[in-house]
């Protein structure tokens, strides 16, 4: 096992589905893949390996965070191989273009996390980007699912909580939604050479203060679940 993941090295695909919250990792095992097994359980950040439509898949969580999710990011590609990570999670609409419900792909990755600054130094502002083959893949697997989508950049932030930040600039500037994860998946995919696609449902907006219920979070969740099955297995 790894530091963070009890697995034994092969029990983790070369494809893996990451939910921020573990409970979903289980939900998406149990609901969409045939025979899941449960391969991590450490501090309950489940990881299950099953298979959809023959195809072999793992679903782990990440946490809430560019730190967390990085621990995970890190060693699903250092110590079990994973070529392939797709978050899918749920994020805070922004832009007035974006309604609640909404599925988005993150095109790339804006953030107010340390971590461009610590890996690059100050003075270069690195821009994380998606794997274009996944965004490409993920946009018409969605069409042809008759699942409307939106692409773009998407604001990884470093509190979930801050009242000091100019949301109205970021907006104006083709923000899309908010989370707290996608520009670091897409930094360590490039770094380690993998790919990363982020999916996403708006689960709330910051402008309108609308909110899904927990009813109407369960249905956007399955068409992200879906989607990124689907595109996984392209
Ligand atoms: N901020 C950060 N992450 C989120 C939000 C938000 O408003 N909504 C869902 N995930």
């Amino acid at each position: 096992m790894s530091t963070h993941i009890g697995a034994k090295p092969g029990e983790i695909a070369d494809t893996v589905l990451m939910p921020g919250d573990p409970l979903r990792a289980k939900f998406i095992a149990e609901t969409y893949l045939d025979n899941p097994v449960r391969y991590s359980e450490v501090r309950n950040m489940f990881g299950y390996t099953g298979t959809y439509k023959g195809h072999r898949i793992s679903v782990q969580g990440s946490g809430m965070g560019i730190p967390s999710l990085a621990i995970y990011t890190t060693e699903l590609i250092k110590e079990y191989g994973v070529k392939t990570i797709y978050r899918v999670g749920s994020c805070g609409g922004m832009s007035p273009d974006v309604k609640i419900r909404d599925v988005i792909l993150g095109q790339s990755g804006t953030t107010d996390s340390s971590i461009i600054q610590n890996t690059f130094g100050p003075g270069m502002y690195y821009s994380p980007i998606a794997d274009f083959g996944l965004l490409d893949s993920a946009y018409h697997t969605a069409q042809e699912m008759g699942i409307n989508t939106k692409v773009g950049n998407i604001f990884a932030a470093d509190r979930f909580y801050n009242d000091e930040l100019d949301i109205h600039k970021l907006i104006d500037y083709g923000v899309l939604a908010t989370e707290m994860e996608t520009s670091g998946l897409y930094l360590l995919a490039a770094k380690h050479h993998i790919r990363a696609l982020t999916i996403l449902t708006v689960s709330d907006h910051l402008l309108t203060g609308e909110a899904l219920s927990a009813k109407e979070r369960e249905t956007s969740f399955d068409e992200m679940a879906r989607l990124s099955l689907e595109t996984a297995i392209k």
